[in-house]
């Protein structure tokens, strides 16, 4: 599986596209440049809305499967074409040789996204892409796979753009923010690749104090640990390229080695982590404790804290990053007229601008205020970044934020809101500014 140069896609949570391209380059300097085997160079393409698009050997697609925090997959270009209609789709499905990829005794399932396509129905375009690879199998191999939507052997994607059909093979299997560390979920957490994203994007580096001061099951921390100890995001779990039939396991255990050889190296140097966290509830702690854990890192200080309580854990000031419960009061916005929840996975866009209009209920505020009182008054010379879906939070803070960063958790749009707060005068809203009390 070294050469030759292949093109390759990793999809991102929307927002992430630049974080992402840095840590690719990384990837390519750090475990391509320097792989164990003949590996070619990792060079990063263009950034797309939730993507980046890079070239590089197959050892470049097994380090980004191993080594990328931030991706949500790794996806193999396998072919790309003009199209007009769905007979067109089928036909440039059906030239490729799918034999070189999967026999038809592995399981399959084929996802379709498209964007401005004039295709009719993208269910049924989906079809003729699944019939498109299981007669060109059954042609050339005489049988064709089975399909299994939930744990398929080979995922095939097709993206389509106004005129353009892209086939992709998935090279992760399971979305790569599945670390294989979580089992304790807790209320909200966050994905574990839009909390590596944010920390990238907050310019936190290995030695900086970091506190989450609701840390709840602890994404940002383990995220945080795992970067300081050289842990690589996916030494734990299994990959779609193990399944495909280019797969070289030598070369894949070298590469896995290297990833074990760094992470004792770093172990072996015991860095002061300066990684803490704090949660209002027992029970998150416990969950948070348990996953840590299960990352392969060592006891962290998690206290149980009111925030209105908190106080710097160093007397070096670092980074305090927050997502606070903001999210599941939406939750209870959103039921209807006679209490039943509405939409729990997609939110209807008159539900949205509903809640955009809200004001916020007094117990919102109060935590928002003890929050924004909190970080000026004990935290000079931190800097405080607060994920949340609520653009009003810095008004409700008191706060001025320095910069907002619009993300995407899942369909939600969010903000990390960033504060400076500098040390003897805090930037302060001017009163003028400042919601009524
Ligand atoms: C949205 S969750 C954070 C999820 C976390 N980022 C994760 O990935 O698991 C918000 C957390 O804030 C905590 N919390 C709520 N009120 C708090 C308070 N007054 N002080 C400290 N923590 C609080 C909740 O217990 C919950 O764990």
């Amino acid at each position: 599986m070294s050469s030759p140069l292949l093109d390759w896609f990793a999809p991102c949570p929307r927002g992430l596209e630049a974080p992402l391209a840095a840590e690719l380059d990384e990837i390519g300097d750090r475990h391509v440049d320097n792989a164990p085997v003949p590996s070619g160079a990792l060079s990063v393409g263009a950034q797309v809305p939730g993507g980046v698009h890079f070239r590089g050997s197959w050892v470049a697609g097994m380090a980004a499967n191993l080594h990328s925090r931030i991706a949500s997959r790794v996806l193999l270009k396998i072919a790309q074409g003009q199209y007009r209609n769905e007979h067109d789709i089928y036909d440039l499905t059906h030239r490729q040789r799918w034999k070189q990829w999967f026999t038809p005794n592995q399981t399959m399932r084929v996802d379709l996204t498209a964007i401005k396509s004039p295709v009719k129905s993208l269910e049924f375009t989906t079809l003729r892409v699944k019939d498109a690879v299981c007669d060109r199998l059954r042609e050339v191999a005489g049988a064709r796979p089975s399909i299994d939507t939930a744990q398929p052997d080979v995922r095939v994607f097709a993206f389509l753009t106004a005129n353009e059909c892209t086939l992709y093979l998935d090279t992760s299997g399971e979305p790569l923010f599945k670390r294989g560390w979580r089992l304790d979920k807790g209320a909200a957490p966050l994905r574990e690749n839009l909390a590596a994203g944010i920390l990238r994007l907050t310019g936190w580096t290995p030695g900086t104090p970091l506190f989450d001061p609701m840390c709840g099951s602890g994404t940002f921390l383990a995220e945080a640990a795992q970067t300081a100890l050289d842990i690589a995001p996916g030494m734990e779990r299994r990959f779609g390229f193990e399944k495909l039939k280019p797969f070289q396991p030598m070369t894949w255990q070298k590469l896995r080695e290297a990833a074990f050889q760094a992470r004792n190296a770093a172990f072996a140097a015991q860095p002061d982590l300066n990684i803490f966290g704090s949660d209002i509830s027992g029970d998150m702690l416990e969950k948070a404790r348990a996953n840590l854990n299960r990352a392969g890192i060592p006891r962290l200080m998690l206290k149980q804290l009111d925030e209105r309580n908190m106080t710097p854990p160093t007397d070096a000031p670092g980074i305090l990053i927050a997502n606070p419960p903001y999210g599941e009061r939406i939750e209870v916005r959103r039921r209807g007229p006679r209490g039943e929840i509405r939409d729990t996975g997609r939110f209807r866009r008159e539900d949205e601008e509903a809640f955009e209009r809200a004001q916020p209920d007094p117990a919102d505020t109060e935590f928002f205020i003890s929050l924004g009182n909190a970080l000026k008054q004990r935290f000079p010379g931190w800097r405080a970044y607060v994920l949340t879906s609520d653009r009003k939070l810095p008004g409700l803070m008191r706060l001025r934020e320095s910069t907002k960063t619009p993300l995407f958790n899942g369909a939600l749009k969010c903000r990390l809101f960033r504060f400076d707060l500098i040390a003897g005068s805090v930037r302060n809203r001017p009163a003028g500014d400042q919601p009524a009390e």
